[in-house]
């Protein structure tokens, strides 16, 4: 018999899920309907999103006596959100803002931070996230009672030989029923708002309760109070079959037994601390993962499966960066303590082994990076080590793919045709866990990619809606009304707005490139059906970091000048030229005979080349680069085909050309053709590859059909995303009835248009007659596509992104032109001289087409990297 639940349901919202008015708004709301349901809820509140980091700053600030702006910036994040909630941020936080001060004083007197202090000092983001939360709901006529977490949270004490580190920073809670914490709240009016990460110990002071601290705390209050649910309320929808932003046709996980959910958890997904599974699952707590921003998304509920489950593979994680080492062992893996010696080398070097695989001969085994140092000396060191007792060798940048379920050795059945995916790559070590949670196979990073997103085809995409599978990430983002109406998702820049805000200091105008939008597009380009190669046009954007994400995503290269495949070949000394496709227009001889001679596959798409320098092209491969007659594209300018255009050979010069080519000693391998660029139309790509493939069929030396680039993305309000499901249901289509034939794609601006913004700083105000102008440091020398196209960039003001918008202006920039002008009649927050403006969608064309006119420097350039 399972206890019967309190009326109490704990909801712990993170970071970003208490630093905006929309987010108190859900909580309010949300709050008023678990009183309509006879519930007591216990609201969790993590710090504002980046002020943990703020107090970090402040103590280490304090040893210098320079806590003074710190504590000033602290204030001010807290007083702008309460501003926005309508609240005396000033008034309300006084108390715990004064004590703070005092404590950064006498650090500074002292000039000691003990770990008693720090544990301390970082508690002040919950208190005062909590303080101004509470104060909301109060307003909003929401009772509320305002709870220190720590009176009621006391950590386990520690054996004797515990460390600093854990003792301070990493406590335990317990997590057994207790009647008398249940008795307390209850006498409270209203709902609980309290802290996460915070506890005392025995002595009563204040202690941390380590990574994803809030979770745990919620975990706790809930098993402690014989809660009826605990709710995890954060900025994604849910749990995902996969790693979304590898595969945005991941699924929504509806439903996860404990076991499974502590396993995904545990192989590294982000959403759910491993720690705060474990107390939900003794006490038999629900625990649900709500999204705040869309508060009617159901999420993802982790609780006892009842059926016990039948054997099905629920997601695929996957580690990156794993290291193993091979341990060859002829003859001495029967004899006694092998293991034992080999183990002893890993241990010596602090070495934590996570995956062990045996086979007659070998011993594999994984190092997992984030538990252990893997520098070189480190690793050559464990080789000398293991030499006395086998041959050890290293392979490195490896990562481990797992497939995790309920009893998954009864679903291997299932996984047959999944693993035809693995056929062609080396799988370094395979183990299954004895839990029979999960099978991992660990291969060479490169691969992994393009075997997840087949396992993850094979395994989840053709399965329908069922309980447990809900709608893809994909259309969670990118939903649509009942209107049909586009609703885009919030871009990475509004999230990474403070960081943005801080590094435009005095740098603009600057373009900032996110790598982990690059490498979403990357992988969703990769994800095209009946594609099998995808070249990146890097015309679009040569910026070095942005072509490493690329090439390190397996993504090729498609260059049009000699200055680009230099570029490319510097940065890249070891490139194998296979991986690059020359396709210039109107170039001179030499450029020709460079690309030859470093191997590239040139394209042509004249027939001059080959009538006039036959001996360049004598024993090559070429691509022919035809015209299929019909442009399309954003703009006139961009459009590539038709008898106008200046591309492409016409259908009837095909076979002089090929005449060419035999008499040159030529042989052409691929057709060609791009029709123009900033297509929203998915048929396009269909189009011409049935164009290509006809002419294909009187060729049969060609193997590749290259169907361009030109794939679109929104950049204007009204706009709907291009179906890339549309795109990948016919290419794959055409592919399997001409299984012989290869389709490439070449897209520039889809890979790098959203990943890239252009920040500026406003210079001058002027009202002239009717008109209003914003004056900013950008002008058409950083980016030109607005004068040259009428192009559309989203613009803000990003220091006053959260304001009400309420000034119509048009945004110029500083250069002697009357077309400098970024945005005609843009709605605005009231600006002020030193805001900081952003230009959205400017990763596609925009520093590369930039200059020096005026002689003003154009916007410098800045990557921010992604975690993984
Ligand atoms: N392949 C060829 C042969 C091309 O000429 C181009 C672009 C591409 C691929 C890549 O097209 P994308 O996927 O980026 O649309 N400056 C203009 C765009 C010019 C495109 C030139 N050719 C703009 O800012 O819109």
């Amino acid at each position: 018999m399972e206890p019967t639940a309190g009326p109490f349901v704990v909801m712990k919202f993170g970071g970003t899920s208490v630093s905006s008015p929309t987010c108190w708004q859900t909580i309010a709301d949300e709050l008023r309907k678990r009183f309509d349901d006879g519930e007591k809820p216990v609201v969790v509140c993590s710090a504002l999103a980046g002020s943990t980091d703020l107090l970090e700053k402040l103590l280490a600030a304090a040893m210098r006596s320079e806590h003074g702006p710190i504590l000033q910036e602290l204030r001010a994040a807290h007083e702008a959100l309460g501003d926005q909630l309508g609240l005396d941020a000033g008034a309300v936080l006084e108390e715990e803002l004064a004590e703070l001060d005092r404590l950064a004083t006498g650090a500074s007197l002292t000039l000691d931070v003990s770990p008693r202090l720090r544990a301390r000092t970082l508690a002040f983001g919950e208190l005062l996230a909590t303080r101004l939360g509470a104060a909301y709901l109060a307003a909003r006529g929401l009772e509320a009672s305002w709870v220190d977490v720590r009176d009621h949270l006391t950590a386990q004490a520690g054996g004797a030989h515990e460390s600093p580190s854990r003792r301070w920073f990493s406590a335990a809670v317990d997590d057994a029923p207790d009647a008398t914490l249940a008795e307390a709240f209850t006498e409270l009016p209203g709902a609980i708002v309290t802290q996460g990460f915070i506890a005392r110990d025995r002595s009563g002071d204040t202690v941390l309760l380590g990574r994803g601290g809030s979770d745990t705390t919620a975990a706790t209050l809930a098993s402690r109070l014989g809660a009826r649910r605990c709710e995890i309320w954060t900025d994604v929808p849910g749990v995902f079959s996969a790693h979304p932003h590898m595969i945005p046709g991941a699924r929504l996980l509806r439903f996860l037994d404990y076991d499974e959910a502590q396993e995904i958890a545990s192989m590294g997904s982000k959403v759910l601390h491993p720690r705060c599974v474990a107390p939900c699952r003794r006490h038999h707590i629900p625990l649900h993962i709500r999204w705040t921003e869309r508060p009617e998304v159901a999420g993802t509920e982790v609780a006892r499966d009842p059926t016990r489950g039948e054997a099905q593979v629920k997601a695929i994680t996957h580690k990156s960066g794993v290291t193993l080492v091979s341990m060859d062992t002829p003859g001495m893996w029967q004899q006694v303590g092998f293991l034992a010696d080999a183990f002893a080398c890993f241990k010596a070097r602090g070495l934590s082994i996570d995956l062990v695989s045996t086979s007659e001969m070998t011993v594999t085994v994984s190092l997992d990076p984030g538990a252990n140092p893997l520098d070189d000396d480190t690793l050559e060191g464990l080789v000398e080590d293991l030499a006395p007792y086998c041959r050890a060798r290293i392979i490195g940048r490896c990562t481990a793919v797992s497939l995790v379920g309920r009893r998954i050795r009864a679903a291997l059945h299932q996984l047959g045709p999944a693993l035809g995916a693995f056929e062609e790559k080396r799988i370094h070590l395979v183990t299954q866990a004895a839990s029979d949670l999960n099978i991992t196979f660990v291969v060479d990073e490169r691969e992994a990619e393009r075997l997840l997103r087949e396992l993850h085809g094979l395994l989840f995409s053709e399965r329908p809606a069922e309980t447990f599978l809900g709608p893809t990430w994909r259309n969670l983002f990118e939903g649509r009304d009942a209107g049909g109406t586009y609703h885009p998702a919030p871009a990475w820049w509004q999230t990474r707005r403070a960081e943005l805000l801080e590094l435009a200091g005095d740098a603009t105008p600057t373009y900032v490139y996110d790598q982990a939008t690059l490498r979403a597009s990357a992988a969703a380009v990769r994800g095209i059906g009946g594609v099998s190669r995808v070249l990146y046009a890097l015309k679009a954007n040569a910026n070095a970091d942005v072509l490493r994400t690329f090439e390190a995503a397996g993504v090729d290269f498609e260059c049009v000048s000699a200055g680009e495949l230099e570029h490319l070949f510097r940065l890249f000394p070891g490139l194998d030229p296979g991986r690059v496709l020359f396709t210039p227009n109107f170039a001179p001889r030499e450029e020709y005979a460079r690309a030859l001679s470093r191997g590239v596959t040139v394209t042509v798409d004249s027939l001059h080349p080959m009538g006039a320098w036959p001996e360049l092209f004598e024993g090559h491969s070429v691509f022919v680069r035809l015209d299929p007659g019909r442009g399309r594209g954003h703009h006139d300018h961009v459009r590539t085909a038709g008898p106008r255009s200046k591309f492409g050979i016409a259908h009837a010069d095909l076979e002089q050309l090929c005449g060419q080519a035999n008499a040159a000693g030529a042989t052409i391998t691929g057709l060609h053709a791009h029709v123009g660029s900033g297509i929203l139309a998915p048929e396009t790509w269909g189009e011409t590859a049935l164009f290509l493939a006809r002419i294909a069929e009187r060729l049969p030396s060609v193997k590749v059909l290259d169907l361009g680039g030109g794939l679109g993305v929104v950049e204007k309000p009204g706009q709907s995303p291009l179906d890339l499901e549309a795109v990948s249901g016919t290419l794959a289509k055409i592919q399997s009835t001409r299984p012989d034939l290869e389709l490439w794609l070449e897209p520039g601006r889809f890979l790098v248009a959203q990943a890239g913004v252009l920040l500026g700083r406003v210079t001058q105000l002027k009202h002239k007659g009717e008109l209003e102008f914003i004056g900013t440091d950008v002008g058409l020398n950083s980016l030109v596509r607005p004068a040259l196209y009428g192009s559309y960039h989203e613009i803000v003001n990003l220091t006053r992104l959260d304001e009400p918008r309420t000034t119509t202006a048009h945004i110029v920039g500083p250069i002697c032109e009357s077309g400098d002008v970024l945005g005609y009649a843009r709605t605005v927050a009231p600006t002020h001289e030193g805001d900081v403006m952003l230009f959205a969608t400017a990763g596609a064309y925009g520093r590369v087409m930039s200059s020096s006119y005026n002689m003003r420097e154009p916007a410098g350039e800045v990557f921010l990297s992604a975690s993984e």
